[in-house]
């Protein structure tokens, strides 16, 4: 019977074609109509059994059937409520409990759980903290974007109504201004807290002496105590004392050398803290906060037009200034983020061309890869010829000495650009004269079936060549029926080929120029590369997510590839085991869950790290 079991599984979660690219969606049960419409991925009970999938009769007979209850969406094993119970339900495998409610949270209309960071919201609130009417999620304009129906079926999608569906903080929308993408919208959490708003940066050479931030509160969310006041704390660091401090309020401030902005806590057992503050950053941008906390002095943009001074209101008039963003280090025309953009970007001094992103390395050197290119796993990227010169440790690269030069001769060793000349696991260089340390380099790795949402998909060298409405894409080396700068000359590292979907330019997604007069450029539906979950039943043999790199960090091989490992695993000979790239796959089954080989030649293969779906 065990036997039976397993084999009507594997058939079912091969044919539900499990995470099909489609984020993991919870969803939430509206409380309304008793959880009956709700359609989303869990499939666990409160007391932690898993369900037993609607069309079997193992362990539990039954006639809530698919056939029975059609239009109720008994897909596979998730939880529902086909038949009025008071919450969506399912039956369970272990023999003993026939059935239970599931474990899904209650859609919220008025408020948002914290928790959760609000993707539980489905309330009709449609504007922004600032007042600006959010743009409606099937809509492309202002604001071109991936946060679709299609993508992210289930976190309710429609109208204009502010909704959480890819893990932002807070429920959010894009805003129908065509110069503020998005923003986080005004509903208050269920506890009454608000989202931690940004309070600027402080500066790690004067250990924040010169911080005049907003924060209020500490590392581990206590409110500070006020500077004038001596309860809970009696102490000596009084305004008074400290004139040229800023001590105002219960600001954390740093008035006597300590490491950081502090404050004395409101809180009677904790005399001070430090505070919740990130520290300013100069050489790179931080991706968790999209670069808020860059200072460095980077003015010009990715196209090399020369910033605007925030100070100035020409030839672009605009309200980014230091009056209304006092905490946003706008000094200068260097290119910051004041607003909650997706990187560092400035106005420029060209007319034409009101605002671009800076081309700044970011700190976790996924997203300058519109600058410096991405590196083939199928050759470890010994075929990179890009002009990326830092490490992943931040250190610039040293020159390659004349003697390895005569050793690799065409393994492009110029200056002091990243290469693998000798088999590495991906392009590095020195970082001493002596050349005796190396380390990897700050690039990323390319993409094909799928696109990287944390660097925007900058390293897709995938063939998708239409747009998301169909269209078929133009080349990029033409200038009909469109005329633009995005040309391979313009951008050497993006991989301007052909007419393929790239993203040059800091766009939310690869997109392409159509071959449609009417519409200039449009996003291309390609799957986002979720790692998403396998699947303990089949061993992760249905597991058709895009993770790529082993439990160790080393980045696959490609299946259609025979170096550096030789092996017998190809698309031939298991024709249904979704061998596409070097995503990680268990195709005969026998190992325990997803692996693949490694492009280490002395490591043939390994496991990947991937969480199994029943621990979400
Ligand atoms: C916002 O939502 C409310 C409630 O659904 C609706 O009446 C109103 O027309 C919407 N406003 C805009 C500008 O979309
Ligand atoms: C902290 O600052 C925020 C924003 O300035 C303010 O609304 C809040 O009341 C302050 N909290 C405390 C405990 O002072
Ligand atoms: C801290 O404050 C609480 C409530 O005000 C009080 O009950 C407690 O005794 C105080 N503890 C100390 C150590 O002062």
């Amino acid at each position: 019977m065990l036997g039976r079991i397993t084999c009507w599984m594997l058939v079912s979660f091969f044919a539900m074609g499990v995470l099909a690219g489609i984020p993991y969606t919870p969803g939430c049960q509206r409380m309304d109509d008793m959880g009956k419409t709700y359609r989303g991925q869990i499939y666990r009970t409160i007391s932690g059994r898993m369900c037993q999938p609607w069309n079997a009769q193992i362990p539990h007979k039954h006639s809530t059937t698919p056939e029975n209850f059609l239009e109720n969406g008994l897909d596979q094993n998730y939880c529902r409520n086909p038949d009025g119970r008071g919450a969506v339900w399912c039956y369970t495998v272990d023999p003993t409990t026939e059935w239970e409610f599931c474990d899904v949270s209650v859609c919220r209309t008025d408020c948002w759980d914290a928790l959760i960071q609000g993707v539980d919201y489905r309330g009709q609130i449609n504007f922004t903290v600032t007042g600006k009417t959010c743009q409606r999620w099937d809509s492309q304009k202002p604001h071109g974007h991936t946060r679709t129906q299609k993508i992210y079926p289930l976190s309710g999608l429609i109208d204009n109504y502010c909704r959480n569906p890819d893990g932002e903080e807070g429920p959010w929308c894009y805003t129908i201004d065509s110069d503020s993408r998005w923003e986080y919208c005004p509903i208050p959490t269920c506890t009454g807290e608000r989202p931690r708003k940004y309070a600027g940066c402080y500066n790690a050479h004067d250990k924040g002496a010169s911080y005049r931030g907003s924060s209020n509160t500490t590392i581990s969310g206590i409110p500070c105590q006020a500077w004038s006041k001596q309860s809970p704390h009696e102490h000596t660091r009084t305004p008074e004392k400290y004139p040229d401090s800023g001590l105002l309020d219960n600001m954390c401030r740093n008035p006597d050398g300590s490491g950081a902005p502090w404050c004395y806590t409101a809180d009677n057992e904790t005399r001070w803290e430090v505070c919740d503050i990130p520290k300013c950053t100069t050489e790179c941008w931080v991706e968790d906060e999209q670069g808020e906390s860059y200072r460095g002095s980077v003015a010009k943009t990715i196209t090399g037009k020369t910033c605007q001074r925030w100070d100035s209101q020409a030839p672009h008039k605009h309200s980014r200034t230091t009056k209304n963003y006092p905490f946003s280090g706008l000094v200068e025309n260097y290119c910051r983020n004041p607003d909650e953009e997706e990187m560092p970007w400035c106005y420029t001094t060209d007319p034409n061309s009101r605002w671009e992103y800076c081309p700044i390395t970011s700190c976790s050197c996924k997203k300058q890869t519109q600058f410096f290119g991405c590196w083939n796993p199928a050759d470890q990227g010994e075929s990179y010829r890009g002009i990326a010169m830092t490490t992943i440790t931040g250190e610039r690269c040293k020159t390659w000495a004349d003697q390895l030069k005569w050793d690799f001769p065409t393994a492009g060793l110029q200056n002091n650009y990243c290469r693998n000349p000798d088999g590495k696991n991906a392009p590095w260089c020195y970082t001493d004269d002596a050349q005796e340390t190396w380390s990897p380099c700050c690039l990323t790795s390319c993409t094909n079936g799928c696109w990287d949402p944390e660097a925007q998909g900058a390293n897709y060298r995938g063939f998708e060549a239409k747009s998301i409405t169909g269209r078929k894409c133009m080349r990029w080396d033409s200038q009909s029926p469109h005329k633009h700068t995005r040309t391979p000359e313009n951008y050497p590292f993006s991989g301007l080929i052909s007419n393929y979907c790239r993203n040059p330019d800091g766009e939310p997604g690869p997109w392409c120029y159509t071959v449609d007069k009417e519409s200039r450029w449009e996003l291309c539906d390609i799957p986002i590369c979720a790692a998403g979950c396998w699947s303990p039943i089949d061993n992760g043999v249905s597991y058709r997510g895009y993770a790529s790199t082993t439990e160790s960090g080393k980045t696959c091989q490609l299946w259609d590839s025979q170096m550096p490992h030789r092996h017998s695993w190809t698309t031939e000979a298991y024709r249904h085991a979704g061998l596409d790239g070097n995503y990680c796959r268990n195709p005969d089954g026998l190992r325990e869950r997803p692996w693949c080989l490694t492009t280490d030649s002395s490591k043939k293969w390994e496991y990947c790290s991937i969480k199994t779906c029943f621990m979400i």
